[in-house]
């Protein structure tokens, strides 16, 4: 196969299909940052930037060093585009606004460092991005509200995953894409095009140690999968689960099967644990774009209308046919 890198992928992609050159100059922006989170990320302890950062974020959740620095390194590198109006992030209370000027086309948001847990053991981390476009007319400057849009307004997301391999996975709604990093070349190369999730699940990832708080139609369909064989099922399932959604998502565009964080009755006022707008949004375009769902058991998350920046949302997402199912569980409201 001849190597296509992702530079000249996106001219391709300009030429042949009208993607916008300043949405291309955005997508190759994050590749070109995500290349030097990889290295952070890498490097590890030697950096020095394992640890705690001492501080919260908006969620109330401990900062690592590394989820601080990755999210000024995007920062710094999406306003360097000079495309992006104002990014939001899930380390930050707010929107920021890029420096007054011009009028620019798109609002990104990102989670800079997501599963941040798995950074000291050396396990799976990812950055994820959605970029949606700029509601402002003139060139004053976006603030919170302006981000607040249902996910099926993105023009852009995807994720970049730091694993054995650093890959970037993303859809401009054209499909999806994977590129994997070169580490000889530092270039991403096209791996994998028009990806499409497995129609037949064998897996399924939820975090059981929540199982006695879920609702009841996450027990009974969770339940049947664990009958395997002897079940209405009439087959065994796996599971997994990697604490990280972006390794989750990533396991799923390869090899098929369902994710899910569902609401539970430890915070009845608390809608899921999942960030909607740089979390859920991204990740069930993708699913979409790959031929998989994804609903928060009621309906389709990309239809959502966001109320807050930083809102939480159930998910379900992966394989067409157990999204499908599940989410019929909660209209029939099953139980056990
Ligand atoms: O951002 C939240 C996140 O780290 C996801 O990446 C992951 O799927 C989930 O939380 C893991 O949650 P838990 O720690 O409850 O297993």
């Amino acid at each position: 196969m001849q190597e296509l890198t992702l530079e000249s992928w996106l001219e391709g992609e300009q030429r042949n299909y009208g993607l916008a050159a300043d949405l291309a100059l955005l997508v190759a922006g994050v590749a070109k940052v995500s290349r030097d989170i990889s290295r952070q990320v890498e490097c590890g302890a030697l950096a020095g930037v394992l640890g705690l950062h001492g501080t919260e974020n908006v969620q109330g959740e401990e900062q690592k060093e590394l989820d601080v620095i990755s999210n000024e390194m995007m920062l710094k590198a999406v306003f360097e585009t000079g495309v992006v109006a104002a990014a939001a992030s899930e380390e930050m209370d707010h929107a920021l606004a890029s420096p007054a000027g011009e009028r620019k086309p798109y609002l990104i948001c990102f989670d800079p460092l997501d599963g941040s847990s798995n950074i000291d053991i050396n396990v799976s981390i990812g950055t994820i991005f959605s970029v949606l476009p700029n509601p402002r007319e003139d060139a004053s400057a976006p603030e919170d509200a302006d981000f607040l849009q249902p996910g099926q307004r993105q023009l852009a997301a995807g994720y970049v995953i730091y694993g054995p391999q650093t890959q970037m996975v993303f859809t401009l709604g054209r499909g999806v894409v994977m590129f994997t990093l070169d580490p000889r070349s530092g270039s991403y190369i096209l791996t994998a095009s028009n990806v499409q999730v497995p129609e037949a699940a064998k897996e399924f990832a939820i975090n059981c140690s929540n199982m006695r708080h879920w609702e009841g139609p996450v027990k009974r369909y969770i339940a049947e999968l664990l009958e395997g064989t002897t079940g209405v099922r009439g087959k065994d399932f796996n599971m997994r689960w990697i604490a990280a959604m972006v390794a989750e998502v990533h396991r799923i565009l390869c090899r098929g099967g369902i994710f899910m964080y569902p609401r539970d009755a430890r915070d009845p006022s608390r809608p899921g644990k999942l960030r909607l707008m740089y979390e859920a949004n991204p990740m069930s375009w993708l699913m979409e774009q790959a031929g998989g769902r994804a609903t928060n058991g009621h309906e389709r998350i990309l239809g959502i209308k966001p109320e807050k920046l930083h809102q939480r949302v159930a998910v379900f997402l992966g394989a067409k046919e157990e999204v499908e199912r599940v989410t019929d569980y909660h209209a029939k409201n099953f139980t056990l």
